[in-house]
């Protein structure tokens, strides 16, 4: 199949519908399926009516069909049609965060793809703040099912270029953009029980964030996962945006970060290490990527996923990154690096009990 590419300003004005964005609809209308921007990541967008065009998703993407994919829609008109039973904290969460990077699982309605919800009675829904996703779902007049726009166990994509390199002639279409901005998947929450909200998986809309809006003290899955041995976001237990190279993480002073470097190269291995623009003195390796500030915890995460991939040009054989406290959007970078480390870390001091 041959990929249509539409390069499209992101400063989309209102009102006007770009004939890039009018064609990657039709394709959309035909149940074909196509790649564009979000302020997360890129997604890859289907009909989400339509068994037919879901598939295609599923397919293109090697994903497992157990997994569930979020609808996203351009308006609160058309929610209408998809979830039942909406409680008072989703539509706080709604009016606060929506457009934006906050997914809400909900009951579903029939009429959605079977294969978008996995089989489940719930569906998560998003409104992305990206004027290109808009103006297209908008256009297209559809609920869209979405997943990131990357091979299932890679790292999501944050430009054209990486849904490029994983889905090229795999696709209808891939609507370029420019990069996107927060880098890391949205939050996705549950809110399925009345005065409840359960993190799913963190994102660029934080804990702290939605306690002030709802009032309600806000759990963490990871937590309610020991109890029920499976996470309630099936997609949470898939080996995730991992390089090709085995990753691990480093938790100490940099002298010891250098001394593990200097072993695996006197291995004789390409080591890569990740760490920030502050430290990128620090240390002598192979290859050398900076994600970011450390000072400036979103900024790493904006940039994680391509330095991620950078490790895979570069052709390292291990890497080594950096660790970041796991507060406010330091929570969903450690949990994006933890899965891209599969847990493993390497500890200069063991933790005191
Ligand atoms: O930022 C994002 O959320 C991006 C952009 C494209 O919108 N999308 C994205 O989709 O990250 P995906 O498919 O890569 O991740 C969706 C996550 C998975 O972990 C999935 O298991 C979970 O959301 N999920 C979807 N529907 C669910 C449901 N009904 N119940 C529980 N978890 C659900
Ligand atoms: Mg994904």
């Amino acid at each position: 199949m041959e990929t249509t590419y539409w390069i499209v300003d992101s400063c989309v004005e209102k009102e006007q519908v770009y004939p890039q964005i009018k064609e990657a609809s039709d394709l959309l209308k035909q149940n074909e399926v196509v790649a564009f921007p979000t302020e997360t990541v890129y997604g890859l967008g289907a009909n989400a009516w339509s068994d037919e065009a879901v598939q295609k998703v599923f397919q293109a993407k090697g994903r497992p069909s157990d997994n569930p994919l979020i609808v996203h829609i351009a308006s609160r008109n058309q929610l209408e049609s998809l979830v039942v039973d909406i409680s008072e904290v989703a539509k706080k969460c709604m009016d606060v965060f929506w457009p934006g990077p906050l997914t809400i699982v909900m009951k579903r309605k029939e009429g959605l793809s079977n294969a978008v919800t996995a089989g489940l009675s719930t569906v998560g829904i998003r409104m992305p703040d990206h004027p290109i996703a808009l103006a297209l779902i908008k256009e297209a007049n559809l609920p869209i099912a979405a997943p990131s726009a990357n091979v299932s166990g890679k790292p999501s994509p944050t430009t054209a270029a990486h849904v490029k390199e994983d889905l090229d002639g795999k696709i209808a279409g891939i609507v370029d953009g420019g990069a996107t901005g927060v880098g890391v998947e949205s939050t996705v929450i549950d809110c399925t029980t009345e005065g409840q909200v359960i993190i799913l998986r963190p994102g660029g809309i934080t804990k702290e964030q939605l306690e002030n809006v709802t009032g309600v003290d806000v759990l963490f899955d990871d937590a309610l996962f020991i109890e029920h041995k499976q996470p309630k976001a099936p997609g949470m237990k898939y080996t995730h945006y991992a390089p090709n190279a085995p990753l691990y993480l480093v938790e100490g002073s940099p002298a010891f970060m250098q001394a593990r470097i200097d072993e695996k190269r006197k291995e004789g291995l390409k080591v890569g290490v990740l760490t920030t623009a502050e430290r990128k003195e620090v240390y002598q390796a192979d290859t050398l990527c900076t994600c970011g500030y450390r000072n400036d915890l979103a900024s790493v995460n904006h940039h994680l996923y391509d330095v991620l991939r950078k490790f895979n040009h570069a052709h390292v054989d291990i890497i080594f990154s950096e660790t970041f406290p796991k507060q406010g959007v330091g929570v969903a970078l450690m949990n994006r690096l933890e899965k891209a480390a599969g847990k493993k870390y390497i500890r200069e001091y063991e933790e005191k009990h």
